[in-house]
């Protein structure tokens, strides 16, 4: 016996590719359980203006292989208050709608943990390029992020070569330097700046000048938005040393485009799940999958609780790196 007959998803907060693929694995993962689903477009504000439509099989044809998502996102003030969250609760339960699987970054499950206090179920997948979520291994997007970041700085890297040059490449990631530690090492970068580990800016800038010197014909500076701009750390590294990188700030390309297999397989493993969830009757349950096992977690934990950082992988970056 389902805990829930109809069930509704919306994506939220800043987009990340395979949300698509996350949609599709809710819509019919739903239909195939026997439930009906429905969609809501723009977040929590097409929640409060009532954008709530029915989805059959063909509505998510055509998606799992498209960045971006097909419902929109939106950012909502007025779903911050309590009173837009009863509203949004009272629009769900008139629309008959009693479970919600909410797909986003840490802002949006803090929404769905809302909901949940208020009588609906809701499970939150974690939609968000910057990989800042924890008790999941990975968050939908970042594998594709990575990529984009990683063909970025081989591109760089043929014409810093062909010059002798030095770049630095900023990447995403307000809080979190998981995007630019997996990039620098898939990409072999010099260094790696990230929010959670100091460092010492002339120490780099006179390492590199050095490795110049020993016939090194590039430099590759990775460093996340968190830490600082491009622009800053090339202006560092020009004093310290007098080099004069390129700076590259890559911005929202590394939001957009196919997601890859590996995040469409996250997503659709994970939105299937959502739909499980739900119809044992969990609710306020954040979900991820950790060394390849399923984990659904209380979304007050995940919240109130900070991603590790992979310092192994730091280091081993930086050993590489000589
Ligand atoms: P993300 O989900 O990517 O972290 P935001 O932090 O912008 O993005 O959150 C997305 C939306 O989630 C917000 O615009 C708001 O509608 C909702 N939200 C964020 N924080 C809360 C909160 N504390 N309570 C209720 N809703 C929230
Ligand atoms: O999705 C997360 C993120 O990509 C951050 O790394 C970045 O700072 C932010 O979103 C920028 O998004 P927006 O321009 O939509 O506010």
């Amino acid at each position: 016996m389902s805990a829930v007959k109809k069930i509704a998803v919306l994506t939220s907060g800043g987009d990340s590719q395979g949300m698509n693929a996350a949609v599709r694995a809710v819509v019919r993962g739903g239909l195939y359980r026997g439930l009906e689903v429905f969609a809501i477009q723009r977040g929590y504000q097409g929640l409060l203006n009532r954008e709530i439509r029915e989805m059959d099989l063909r509505s998510v044809g055509d998606i799992i292989q498209r960045g971006g998502t097909i419902l929109q996102t939106a950012r909502c003030k007025e779903f911050m208050t309590p009173e837009g969250q009863q509203k949004g609760a009272d629009i769900l339960r008139e629309f008959g709608i009693d479970g919600l699987v909410v797909i986003g970054g840490d802002g949006s499950y803090q929404g769905a943990l809302k909901l949940s206090k208020l009588g609906i179920k809701t499970m939150a997948l974690p939609g968000t390029i910057d990989n800042d979520i924890p008790f999941t291994d990975y968050t939908i997007g970042f594998d594709t992020s990575v990529s984009i970041v990683v063909d970025a700085i081989n591109k760089l890297r043929d014409t810093m070569t062909s010059h002798e040059r030095a770049s630095v490449v900023e990447v995403m990631g307000r809080h979190c330097g998981d995007i630019a530690l997996h990039a620098g090492l898939a990409s072999g970068a010099e260094a790696i700046l990230v929010p959670e580990v100091p460092f010492d800016i002339k120490e780099i800038a006179l390492h590199m000048k050095e490795n110049f010197q020993n016939g090194k014909r590039h430099g590759i500076i990775v460093v996340a938005e968190g830490v600082c701009g491009g622009d800053e750390i090339a202006r560092q590294i020009t004093e310290h040393s007098g080099i004069e990188p390129r700076v590259t700030v890559l911005g929202h390309i590394q939001r957009g485009g196919s997601p890859t297999h590996n995040d469409r397989i996250l997503a659709s493993k994970l939105g299937d799940y959502a739909v499980q969830k739900l119809i044992e009757g969990d609710s306020g349950k954040a979900l991820g999958i950790v060394k390849g096992e399923f984990q659904a977690t209380d979304i007050e934990t995940v919240c109130s609780t900070k991603k590790a950082f992979d310092i192994e992988m730091y280091e081993l970056a930086k050993r590489l790196s000589q």
